[in-house]
């Protein structure tokens, strides 16, 4: 379950100012509802939750498991919403220093050289017994134009079919059911391709094939996390009171000319789920002028780092801190008389959980002291099922909040800038 706690915003947002924040929360909804809110015509990342394909679901687990079976490494190719959902719950779930499974890599994210050329000359490599890995590629682009993938992929479709005789049948493409590029090589060469449905876009479609083949490749159970989505999406038609308080606070705190949120965590595992929602958030709110800039920080790192300016620097941010309730893996410190010279005899037998809390609560009474309203969003547990209901919360929260700020959602208009300019230097037609 997920829970919102906005006890430290108290001091900044009055009743009055929340109560008529939140009656146009309201009117958001209705008109995501009743889809005449902008955007509309994207609103399907609700439609596969209200209706889910099962046999899809299947589709992808068993392919996966097949992968899983013959794989050493996975590559998946592609950028912004075509990537960062898959990345974001693969690290969140799965081991920090070993692989359960296929290694899981990334390409078509950017376009520095040195990273692709490693990855190139590393998928080359043979085992100690003269043996070449076996790799699999998953292209993912809704447009199948993004030069970023587009490029990444012509490399590694090069190596592949230069290394392997069944090239065909190792390389997946996700793509929009017509039109692109991509949906041309892939009739072409006669790759399997899973389809992103028309009416999701880029950084609402973690839980299509975009990013349910990766995470199922790399072994965690997606129908348990796109049914913890479901959950979350049941919940929130029947009582959407919770989403609808902290888009009112961010809404309030926008008015009030906040500009940044700096969305943090205490635990690691989540940062990738952060980077997520600064894409989500960021690349819908941030147009005609308007929107909060979604920064990230990882604690207690960033405390050491950036803790400072957040602390102390100009009062123009809020915080949003994603909490995870249970401990998320069993450590204690160890007690031991002879180790006592460190002067840390004070926490001997305390959980590495309780002592990242305590770090916790104590940055947020010291930011909030500081002026930093803070927003909690709260997790019972880090796994698939409370992960898929994250997604589903902040999916509709995005949803509700950009529609309060008489903004489209779903578009990205800003992003065609640096694509024109890039595209001119490159001497494109
Ligand atoms: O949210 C979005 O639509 C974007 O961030 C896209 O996901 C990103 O630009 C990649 O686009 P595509 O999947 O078409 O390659």
């Amino acid at each position: 379950m997920i829970t919102v706690d906005l006890k430290r915003t108290n001091k900044i947002i009055s009743e009055h100012q929340l109560e008529k924040a939140l009656s146009l929360a309201g009117t958001a909804k209705e008109q995501i509802a009743n889809r005449t809110c902008k955007g509309s015509e994207w609103l399907g990342w609700q439609t596969i939750l209200e209706t889910p394909n099962d046999a899809e679901l299947d589709e992808i687990a068993s392919h996966a498991t097949r992968i899983r079976e013959e794989a050493d490494i996975f590559i998946v190719c592609g950028i912004g919403g075509s990537y960062t959902g898959a990345m974001a719950v693969i690290q969140a779930l799965n081991p920090v220093f070993k692989n359960n499974g296929p290694e899981i890599l990334f390409a078509g994210h950017h376009m520095g050289s040195k990273y692709l050329k490693e990855l190139l000359e590393y998928i080359d490599e043979e085992d100690e017994h003269g043996n070449k890995k076996s790799v699999y590629v998953n292209v993912i682009s809704k447009s199948g134009s993004t030069l970023e993938t587009a490029l990444a992929f012509r490399f590694i479709r090069h190596w592949m079919h230069k290394t392997y005789d069944d090239a065909t049948d190792r390389i997946i493409a996700t793509t929009g059911k017509e039109g692109g590029v991509l949906n041309k090589i892939v009739e072409e060469e006669g790759y399997k391709k899973y389809i992103i449905p028309d009416d999701v876009g880029g950084r609402f479609s973690v839980l299509t094939p975009v990013g349910l083949l990766p995470v199922a490749v790399a072994g965690i159970d997606i129908q348990t996390l796109f049914y913890g989505a479901v959950s979350q999406y049941k919940l929130t038609e029947e009582d959407p009171q919770q989403t609808l308080l902290y888009a009112a606070t961010r809404y309030v705190l926008h008015q009030k000319k906040y500009a940044i949120d700096v969305l943090s965590t205490f635990e690691p595992g989540l940062n990738g789920m952060i980077a997520w929602m600064q894409q989500l958030l960021g690349e819908s709110e941030g147009k005609e002028g308007k929107g909060l800039y979604p920064a990230s920080a990882g604690y207690s790192t960033d405390l050491h780092s950036i803790g400072q300016l957040i602390q102390d620097g100009q009062r123009n941010i809020l915080e949003t801190m994603i909490e995870v309730r249970s401990p998320v893996a069993a450590l204690k410190v160890p007690e031991a008389k002879e180790l006592d010279s460190d002067s840390l005899g004070y926490l001997a037998g305390k959980s590495m959980h309780e002592i990242n809390k305590s770090a916790q609560e104590g940055t947020a009474e010291a930011h909030e002291d500081g002026g930093v309203p803070v927003l909690k969003i709260v997790l019972d547990r880090l796994n698939a099922q409370h992960l898929g209901e994250l997604i589903y919360f902040y999916e509709y929260l995005t949803a509700v909040y950009v529609t309060m700020l008489d903004v489209n959602p779903f578009n990205q208009p800003g992003v065609e800038s640096y694509k024109q300019a890039m595209y001119r230097l490159l001497g494109k037609d």
